[in-house]
């Protein structure tokens, strides 16, 4: 962990989603709000070896896209789990719509402070939002103690990659309103401290950065318009100088994805 920290809460973070912040990140990434989309959600689903007789934890679940797809593609049931309004009214909603309501659900609720028994989930599973929560130490021990014996610890999450200027750090995580990043190697002690097993743990940044790229490109092309005619020039400038300040970290080598897998011991701890 590099020690870098924000003053940011949950509320700020509940403030984003609810407003034009999570309407921008579904235009830029689809419903399923992480970088790769469907095709990342596939690969995290095989690695963490989800099936149709798998109950799995999204935690922040935010749309509920992966949720739906995991339920539909992969037959399993599914619990979401995410503490802003919008995003769980929406997700109930469009689950409905998707006439998978039998199979998905959600709680809206704080993944520090998980509304759930202990050794409940057989997978626990977080994609490219674990960077929004204020204490990963806790996070990790929540999941660690939802799991069932046996069970596995599955999550993607963008992560501090490389050294950087307090200036650095604080616009890049004050534009994304992050209160702090792990690193790879940081996420694998705390499930290792946490009584996990890491199984496997990958450095995603290359890809990560042509996202970045990607991202921008589409915001100053694709989607221009639309920000400007929804939100005005002064936050289509913030978005393109925030994306941009997150493009030239990326391709710095500074800051990058990764995703973890970790198994619970199949004799329970807690
Ligand atoms: C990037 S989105 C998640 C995207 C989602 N995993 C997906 O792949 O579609 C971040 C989400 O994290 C949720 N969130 C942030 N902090 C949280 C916390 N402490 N507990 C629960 N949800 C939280 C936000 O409300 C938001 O919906």
């Amino acid at each position: 962990m590099s020690g870098n920290r924000l003053d940011v809460t949950i509320e700020n973070v509940n403030e984003v989603y609810d407003g034009p912040g999570g309407i921008l990140w579904e235009m830029l990434m689809g419903e399923e709000i992480h970088v790769g989309g469907e095709q990342e959600t596939n690969i995290l689903a095989q690695k963490a070896g989800v099936n149709a007789e798998s109950h799995l934890l999204d935690v922040c679940s935010a749309l509920g896209g992966p949720a739906r797809h995991l339920a539909q593609t992969w037959g399993c049931r599914v619990t979401g789990l995410d503490a802003t309004q919008r995003m769980h009214t929406e997700a109930i909603s469009r689950t409905k719509q998707a006439g998978l309501d039998d199979k998905v659900e959600y709680k809206l609720g704080n993944a520090l402070d998980m509304p759930f028994r202990a050794n409940s989930f057989d997978v626990v599973w977080g994609q490219d939002a674990w960077c929004y929560i204020t204490d990963k130490k806790r996070l990790i021990e929540e999941c660690a103690r939802v799991l069932k014996p046996g069970g596995i610890l599955a999550f993607t999450d963008w992560l501090e990659t490389g050294s950087m200027s307090n200036d650095e750090w604080q616009a890049l995580y004050t534009f994304m309103v992050f209160p702090s990043m792990e690193t790879l190697d940081g996420y694998a002690t705390l499930a290792e401290t946490a009584g996990l097993t890491v199984i496997e743990k990958e450095d995603l940044s290359p890809d990560f950065a042509r996202h970045i790229q990607l991202y921008l490109y589409n915001v100053q092309n694709e989607f221009r318009q639309g920000i400007l005619d929804n939100y005005g020039h002064e936050m289509y400038d913030e978005v393109v100088r925030g994306i941009t300040l997150w493009r030239d970290a990326s391709a710095a080598g500074k800051v990058g994805r990764g995703r973890i897998i970790a198994r619970k011991a199949l004799r329970s701890w807690t």
